[in-house]
Order: C-alpha cells, then structure tokens, then sequence
C-alpha cells in the first residue's frame, strides 16, 4: 500500500449507480470499498471490477444495522487506517406507484427514512473520524432533484412523498454537515446523479448507470477549491 492511494467507500456499491461509481473511482487509480449488504452481492461485484483491473474490497455495510456500521468502520480501521471519500450512495423508494401526502403510508415514510437519512447519518457520523485523517476528505450524499421544491414547481410528476422529503433531509444534512467541518480538509457536498434506468425506478430512467455516476465521481473528486455545502447535478451546482 502507497500513502498516495485514496480509499474510498461508496455504499449501496453492489449494483445501479454506486457499482459504476465504485468503477469509475477505481478506474482513477483509488482502492474502492463496496459497501454492500448482501454478501454474495457485494462480493459478485468486487469479482467484476477486479476482473476490470479495479483495486476492489467488499465491506459488508447495511446502512440500516449499527452492528454493521460498526463493524464495517472496524474494518476499514484496521486494513487502511483512514478514508478518503465516502459515498452515501445506498438508497430506496418503497413507493410504487408514487404516493401523495395524503395517502403516503406512515410505514413507507419510516422504511424509507431508515435507509434514506438515518443510514446516511450514522454511516456517516461512524466514518468521519476515519476521513479527518484524511489530508481531502470527502462526503458525496447522493440526493436527488426530487428533494428541491423549486424543481418539483408546476411539474407534473406525482408526487412520490417519502423519497422527496427524505432527500430533502439529506440536502439540509449536507449542509449542515459542511457548516460543522468548514475549516477542516473534509468537503460534504449533495449531488443528484439525474434520471437513472435502474432497480429503484423499475427501469424506467433516461440516463446509464454510469452517466449518473458521473456526477457523483465529479464531487468525490473536487480539488481543494471545490465548493462544500453545495447540491450539484450534471449541470454544476444548483440553487435550491
Ligand atoms: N436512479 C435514479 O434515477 C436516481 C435519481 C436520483 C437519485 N438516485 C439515487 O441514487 C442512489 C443509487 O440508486 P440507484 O438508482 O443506483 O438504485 P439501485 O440500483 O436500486 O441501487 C440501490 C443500492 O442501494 C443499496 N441499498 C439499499 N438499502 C440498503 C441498505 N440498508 N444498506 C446498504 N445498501 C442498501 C442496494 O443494495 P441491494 O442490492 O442489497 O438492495 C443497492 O446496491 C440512491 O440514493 C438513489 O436515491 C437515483
């Protein structure tokens, strides 16, 4: 192992676009870390990626489970000593068809908080000790334009209740997040990969997994004069 490697960990890396972030990551020269919670899943993936020359590590990680969140920092711990960019990338809609306000199921708001913002706060929180040893630290939380009021103005898009308003949380988290470590070399920045064919969205997305994946390389790979605290999608950074 060189100093110069960076690790980094992407959750949810085992399929859709956190498998062709860990690609593209590793494909740049760093160590990735699948984070995934099914074994044989996650180590399918690592068996592909290596097979692509990529420097590939299952961390067996559900973002759900503190006992595996734990155990997954032990690991990181004791084989590579820090981190360098973490990837909130694991997530879910349990909403199918979509659900308005008025008949999201409290059940379906709980689930998808679980994994969608409780998950990325404890994944989180139980890494940073790992990511201020890194000279660039960096936390990529995957959002989604879903989560901005603007964009959702007069579209006409049902409203699909639990995953918008969990990925608003996770835009303000980001922010708050980069307000608590502004003034150190870690950098929290949400980015919303576009609309992606894969498992989440029945298939019925516009962009390649790795399209989406671009963007969420291009904010794991900010420079030092990168922003922090901002939402960027494939058009740069986005007010909301
Ligand atoms: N696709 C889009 O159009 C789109 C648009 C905006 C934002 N996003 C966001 O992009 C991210 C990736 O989604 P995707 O489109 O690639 O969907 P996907 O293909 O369904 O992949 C989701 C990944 O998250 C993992 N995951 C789910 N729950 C988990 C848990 N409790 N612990 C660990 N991993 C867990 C899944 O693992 P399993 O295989 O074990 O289920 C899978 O690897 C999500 O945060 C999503 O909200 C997607």
């Amino acid at each position: 192992m060189t100093a110069t490697v960076k690790t980094a960990l992407i959750t949810g890396a085992n399929k859709g676009i956190g498998y062709e972030t860990a690609r593209g990551l590793g494909e740049l020269g760093m160590r990735v870390l699948v984070g995934a919670r099914d074994a044989a899943r996650g180590e399918a993936a690592v068996k592909t990626l290596r097979a692509g020359g990529v420097d590939a590590h299952h961390v067996p990680l559900d973002v759900t489970c503190q006992d595996s969140v734990r155990a997954a920092v032990h690991q990181v711990e004791e084989r590579w000593g820090r981190l360098d960019i973490l990837v909130n990338n694991a997530g879910i809609n349990v909403e199918w068809p979509a659900a308005q306000p008025s008949d999201v199921s409290l059940d379906a708001l709980r689930t998808t908080f679980e994994t969608n913002v409780y998950g990325l706060v404890a994944v989180t929180n139980a890494f940073l000790p790992l990511l201020r040893r890194s000279p660039a630290g960096r936390i990529v939380n995957v959002s989604s334009e879903m989560g901005i009021p603007a964009w959702l103005e007069g579209s006409e898009m049902p409203a699909i209740t639990g995953y918008s308003v969990s990925k608003a949380a996770v835009n303000m988290l980001t922010v708050l997040y980069a307000n608590e470590l502004r003034g150190t070399s870690v950098k929290v920045n949400a980015c919303s990969p576009g609309f992606v064919v894969t498992d989440i969205n029945h298939g019925v997305g516009q962009l390649t997994a790795a399209e989406g994946a671009a963007v969420e390389i291009r904010v794991a790979t900010l420079d030092s004069g990168g922003p922090t605290g901002a939402f960027v999608n494939d058009g740069g950074r986005m007010p909301w």
